[in-house]
């Protein structure tokens, strides 16, 4: 299959160090995409600053504004929608979208999740898996569907928890291997190697 040139949006809330290593693999010519806009929940979300830098289209939609958390999701989808984006990619987002929304979007929406799912999803993963005693943790990019963190899995990488590790060491471990895989994931999304269809197909027997 042709390798096409994924238009992106992206949905963040702060840091965006996922946002820049999407952006700095499409510098190198190793990613194909463009990011068309990136699109925070939050005006102060630093990942606003890269955007910037990047020369990428940055907008706040804040969810305080609207009444009914519906309405800013419509108005969201509406923002997303007009940029005809190929694929959604949420990173750092930090709200829990409703069905509407990952329905509008099936299939074109994907997120990185800090654990090994389907361990550890929601928040918090890396001291929750050290008060598990976990040998192993690490990151995982997935389709988005209604269910949380339940989509099906795209990648996946491990680290190894060591004796010394806290939050902090585990999170800065996981968050190096996070930036190689999301924008793997992605460049294995337009190369056709993978496809929300093929993910749920159940193996032949
Ligand atoms: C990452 O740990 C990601 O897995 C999670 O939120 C964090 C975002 O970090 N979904 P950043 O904003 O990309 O630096």
């Amino acid at each position: 299959m042709p390798v096409r040139i994924l238009n992106l949006v992206a949905l963040i809330s702060g840091r965006g160090s996922n946002l820049q290593s999407i952006i700095e693999r499409i510098n190198e010519g190793r990613l194909d995409a463009k990011i068309a806009a990136v699109i925070s929940d939050r005006e102060q979300a630093y990942g606003l600053v890269r955007a910037r830098a990047a020369g990428i289209a940055g907008l706040v939609i804040r969810p305080e504004v609207y009444a009914r958390k519906a309405e800013y999701e419509n108005e969201l989808a509406q923002a997303v929608a007009n940029y005809n984006p190929d694929l959604v990619i949420l990173a750092g987002f930090m709200r829990i979208l409703g069905g509407q929304f990952v329905q509008q979007f099936h299939g074109r929406l994907v997120n990185i999740h800090p654990s090994l799912l389907p361990n550890y999803k929601g928040l918090n993963t890396h001291q929750r898996v050290l008060d598990a005693g976990d040998k192993t943790h690490g990151a995982t990019v997935h389709f988005v569907t209604a269910q949380l963190d339940a989509g099906p899995t795209i990648i996946q990488a491990q680290v190894a928890v060591d004796a010394h590790d806290d939050a902090a060491t585990l999170r800065q471990k996981v968050l190096r291997e996070e930036h190689k895989i999301y924008p793997r994931a992605i460049q294995w999304i337009a190369e056709g190697k993978v496809n929300f269809a093929h993910l749920i197909k159940t193996p032949a027997a």
